[in-house]
């Protein structure tokens, strides 16, 4: 999705936006531009191109000196990718710099209003209405003239503004869409998202809904849509600017993937109690009697965490032994839920910031339900808006598809699950059976990844076929779910994933040698149906890749996996069909790390 970068200081501007863009391009984009002042300087230059940031920077010409700028990727929503529709915006003399992320819902009703008084329209965005009604307002100072813009817009909002006859400062303002504020020696950042301020400063402020504020080279201040100061002590940040950085590897997809090992370590890491035979998770702000009164838990998230949290649901029912289930936030939000005080609400997500996931917490809290976040990006506004959780320490996450958070979450439900089982009926002997399970994890994972040319053979067989089947069952199936999700999404291989309990009733209809289906059948008590269904499949000469704890017959080929605990086995599941589905879209020869039409960050409904 769309992203900002902004700064003010004394360095030369546009090489620092161009870096700090490069750094959002993960996100997804279809166009970027740049805008840059400097205190000397009589007026804004800008530059903008649709395509990359490569085809920006190749426009920007050699003399174009600033010391304060502000720079976007623009993800169509309102008007094609061209050059006029990508960001910065400015009004029609030049003096005022817009960028924005999100949606502002009364665009065509402010434009009509703006035409009618005589204002020429340049690009067809939401945004443009907002550099007008800025440049119109006669509000004395800049802080004001935003305020008093955005008075009128309804919608979403991350906002960088600059103005010519105020080049001292940069005002920035949120509603719904990140803005975060890095802290320098006498210079300011400014970004969507804090993979483009790492390299820069650890230093950073998190704007709240409703919030704004003014960077000045030498200091920042914030305050509210209203006008009253706010206090932000700045946090630093933990994470690396060489986690941004592609580590050797040739895709950021392979590299997450590579890093499943040490991310699992982390997020076990101090929270296991050997002496209960159960987790510390300090930040769930449930006490023990909270945690027992639950008489249910439901759980949000879309994409891959929806897959995540239907894991986690199937464990936290068959350890706490509390009626669960996982449902896509997306949907939730827009069907007037029965909202059940007893019900445990959790909002799964890897940024975040995803708009379906935020919009239903809001609800949720809105009638007075608890909701935990079990998210990745600390800080990130559900993690803020929950009213505790726990943090998946996966680390950044840069390819736009999700691998190794996915597998992260499902550990960090896997804690969950063995935390709430604890305090209700799950033995100490459990406990600890569990808990040598979590710990065999990492070693595990490398094992898997250690089977990478074994995995790339086969998914190179697979990648002329046109659509696939996933099965699996009960524990098995959002591990298929979830695994024709990353084919479809980097391969765009047309993907099917079924309960196998369902072939029967209907998709085997499809089977023919033409359609692989790939099936995952791990030794648990469910062992002989799932290979009853492979039988099936095999007789209509279907192909079929396993994937199980040890060589199924029937199978033209089996990715064997390690054997772990039963409840903890789709974690490791998965990651093979995460190579499958790397390895097919390589062979395909698609941009793995850049799929078409998808974005990191859903940051808008
Ligand atoms: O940041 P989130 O976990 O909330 O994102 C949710 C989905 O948009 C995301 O998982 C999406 O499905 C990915 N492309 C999966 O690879």
């Amino acid at each position: 999705m769309c992203g900002i970068v902004g700064y003010i200081g004394k360095r030369d501007v546009a090489p620092l936006l161009l870096e700090g863009l490069q750094r959002l391009e993960y996100r997804g984009y279809d166009s970027a531009g740049i805008v840059i002042t400097s205190p000397k300087a009589s007026g804004l230059k800008m530059v903008k191109a649709k395509g990359r940031v490569r085809d920006l920077e190749a426009k920007v010409p050699k003399r174009f000196a600033g010391t304060t700028g502000i720079a976007h990727t623009r993800w169509a929503t309102h008007g094609a990718p061209s050059d006029e529709n990508a960001h910065p915006h400015l009004d029609s003399e030049g003096k005022v710099a817009v960028v924005h992320n999100g949606i502002i819902d009364n665009a065509t009703e402010l434009r009509a209003k703006l035409v009618a008084d005589g204002i020429e329209f340049l690009s067809e965005t939401d945004t443009e209405v907002l550099v007008h009604l800025v440049a119109r307002s006669q509000a004395v100072t800049l802080e004001e003239k935003v305020r008093e813009a955005l008075r009128h817009v309804e919608g979403t909002y991350g906002v960088a503004v600059m103005h010519a006859d105020f080049s001292d400062r940069i005002v920035v303002a949120r509603n719904g869409s990140p803005v975060v504020l890095g802290i320098g020696e006498k210079e300011m950042f400014v970004a969507s998202d804090i993979a483009a301020l790492v390299s820069h400063t650890r230093q950073i402020v998190t704007l709240e809904d409703g919030e704004m504020a003014t960077l000045k080279a030498d200091d920042f201040r914030t305050y509210t849509t209203e006008g009253s100061r706010t206090t932000a002590t700045p946090t630093t940040v933990e994470w690396e600017a060489e986690s941004y950085d592609m580590g050797g590897h040739d895709t950021y997809m392979h590299k997450e993937i590579s890093e499943q090992s040490d991310a699992v370590d982390r997020v076990l890491r101090g929270r296991i109690d050997d002496r209960f035979s159960t987790v510390h998770l300090g930040g769930l702000n449930l006490d023990a009697r909270e945690a027992r009164g639950i008489r249910r838990v439901k759980i949000l998230g879309c994409g891959t965490s929806y897959h995540a949290g239907m894991i986690g649901a199937q464990l936290i029912e068959e350890l706490a032994r509390i009626p669960a289930d996982a449902e896509p936030a997306s949907e939730f939000r827009y069907r007037n839920p029965v909202v059940d005080p007893d019900t445990l609400y959790v909002a799964v997500s890897q940024s975040g910031e995803t708009y379906d996931v935020l919009a239903a917490v809001q609800e949720l809290k809105r009638k007075g339900a608890r909701v935990l976040g079990v998210v990745n990006v600390v800080g990130s506004a559900i993690a803020r808006e929950a009213d505790g959780g726990m943090y998946v320490h996966a680390g950044p996450e840069v390819c736009v598809v999700s691998t190794k958070c996915f597998t992260n979450t499902v550990v960090a439900f896997a804690l969950l699950a063995l935390h709430l089982g604890r305090i209700r009926d799950l033995s100490v002997s459990d406990g600890k059976r569990l808990i040598a399970g979590l710990r065999k994890l990492p070693a595990q994972i490398a094992a898997i990844l250690e089977t990478e040319e074994e995995i790339k053979k086969i998914a190179e067989e697979y990648a002329g076929a046109q659509s696939m089947m996933f099965i699996g069952r009960v524990r098995g199936y959002p591990v298929a779910l979830e695994a024709s999700l990353k084919l479809k999404e980097i391969s765009y291989i047309h993907a099917e994933a079924y309960p196998a309990s369902e072939l029967k009733h209907g998709p085997l209809a499809l089977i023919e040698p033409a359609l692989p289906t790939v099936a995952i059948v791990p030794d648990d008590e469910l062992l002989e149906k799932n290979r009853a269904a492979l039988e099936e499949i095999k007789a209509r000469s279907g192909r079929i890749l396993a994937v199980a704890h040890r060589e199924q017959e029937k199978a033209d080929h089996t990715i064997v996996v390690p054997k772990n605990e039963t409840e903890l086995d789709p974690i490791l599941m998965g990651i093979p069909l995460q190579l499958l589905a790397y390895h097919t879209a390589l062979a395909m020869g698609r941009d793995i790390d850049k799929p078409r039409n998808l974005a990191k960050s859903v940051t808008v409904e």
